[in-house]
């Protein structure tokens, strides 16, 4: 893999770079700009290498459909403000912009291209898509860690039609997981939570191995609670999973790994309403599960206690209404408290965690803090990124 850092003849070339600027939007404003703060260093640096950069990301899951609410115009108006210069949004069609010339038209250095899953081809990994797209640009450059477990064009293909280099962010996350799982201490704890469930639930088996506990929370929970034969009301959960949730608890077992679930919950009639709490047999079917309890509370943090190391992705309930954060405040608090101790070594990721912590002004009291969710479960796993693996 090559950093474009060391690249130093970026004069005039058009640099197409992918970002993950799947940032948290609400009513057209994004409420954390984590992911964009982390990827400042690579435009600065590409820009002051006088370089023209054309920016391709995702935000959402538009499922290759025009979705007005997933336009990445308000992200583009936040990138601006953070690099305090003008950046251009292109919301024309890319499949009918011609040629790499139509930058000519601007003054601009930096550019936004609408949301890339607008286009079906993305999640498809249309090689033809990706090769309109290069098109475009003299050198690709990914600095998205965090969808480089993602078999799509602008991640996997578009590095076949041009050179291509890791950005600065995928560097530091790379060099820094790496570091992490090859100095790991044991007894080490896993928390999974967060409403991805679909993109976790699969992870979880081949995670098992290396773990000593696996905690589940978040909507993931949901399947297990129900698997155990408990009435969940309409929360959200994975369709068809008992194959798989079977899978994870005999291997657990061989393993010697502990999967941990919720023991009581905090549910509501909707996501606006009031908090209640209540056993596992008490969910009725107009209730929606969206926190863990106190029992389930007080139980993770007896394990967080007896960690050497915790690895925490995604957030224990729908921290979004602080009527159902306390949950993961209280892992957050515990975790903190212990890494203050150098008891243990505490690494978080995701987006939402991401922003759970910030909303915490506690992003710095852990080891490490990584952008990616899904991207870095997988890498914990052990598996090469599609992402990762296109730059070799
Ligand atoms: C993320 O938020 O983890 C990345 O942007 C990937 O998003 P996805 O799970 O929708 O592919």
């Amino acid at each position: 893999m090559r950093s474009i850092i060391n690249e130093k003849n970026l004069n005039n070339k058009k640099i197409l770079l992918r970002l993950d600027l799947n940032v948290p939007l609400e009513r057209d404003k994004v409420t954390d700009t984590t992911r964009i703060d982390k990827i400042l260093p690579t435009l600065n640096f590409l820009i002051k290498q006088k370089a023209k950069i054309i920016i391709l990301s995702h935000v959402g899951r538009p499922k290759g459909k025009i979705v007005k609410e997933l336009s990445l115009k308000p992200v583009c108006e936040e990138l601006q403000n953070k690099l305090k210069k003008k950046v251009r949004f292109i919301k024309e069609n890319i499949k009918e912009i011609k040629s790499k010339n139509f930058l000519s038209d601007y003054n601009e250095d930096v550019f936004v291209l609408e949301n890339i899953r607008f286009y079906s081809e993305e999640e498809q990994n249309d090689n033809k898509f990706a090769e309109l797209i290069s098109n475009l640009g003299d050198i690709y450059v990914n600095d998205a860690f965090s969808c480089s477990h993602r078999a799509h064009a602008s991640i996997y293909e578009i590095p076949k039609f041009l050179p291509s280099f890791s950005g600065l962010q995928l560097d530091l996350e790379v060099n820094a997981l790496n570091k992490i799982t090859s100095e790991i201490t044991r007894p080490v704890t896993c928390i999974i939570g967060g409403s991805k469930i679909s993109t976790k639930i699969n992870v979880i088996k081949n995670l098992i191995p290396k773990f000593d506990n696996i905690i589940i929370v978040g909507g993931m929970a949901n399947s297990f609670i129900e698997y155990f034969g408990n009435n969940v009301g309409k929360s959200i959960k994975e369709k068809n999973c008992d194959k798989i949730l079977e899978e994870i608890i005999s291997i657990s077992k061989k393993e010697k790994c502990k999967i941990i679930y919720p023991e009581d919950v905090i549910v509501s009639r909707d996501l606006n309403g009031s908090p209640q709490n209540k056993e596992l047999n008490e969910v009725l079917s107009d209730e929606m599960i969206l926190d863990i309890g106190p029992k389930t509370i007080d139980k993770i943090t007896k394990i967080i206690d007896n960690s050497k190391t915790i690895l925490w992705n995604g957030p224990a309930g729908y921290f979004e209404n602080p009527n159902f954060a306390y949950g993961s405040i209280q892992i957050a608090k515990k975790i903190i408290e212990n890494n203050k101790a150098n008891k243990i070594f505490s690494v978080a990721g995701g987006g939402d965690t991401v922003s759970l912590l910030n909303n915490l002004k506690a992003v710095k009291e852990f080891n490490f803090v990584s952008t990616a969710g899904g991207a870095f479960l997988e890498y914990l796993e052990g598996k090469n990124l599609p992402g990762i693996t296109a730059l070799n």
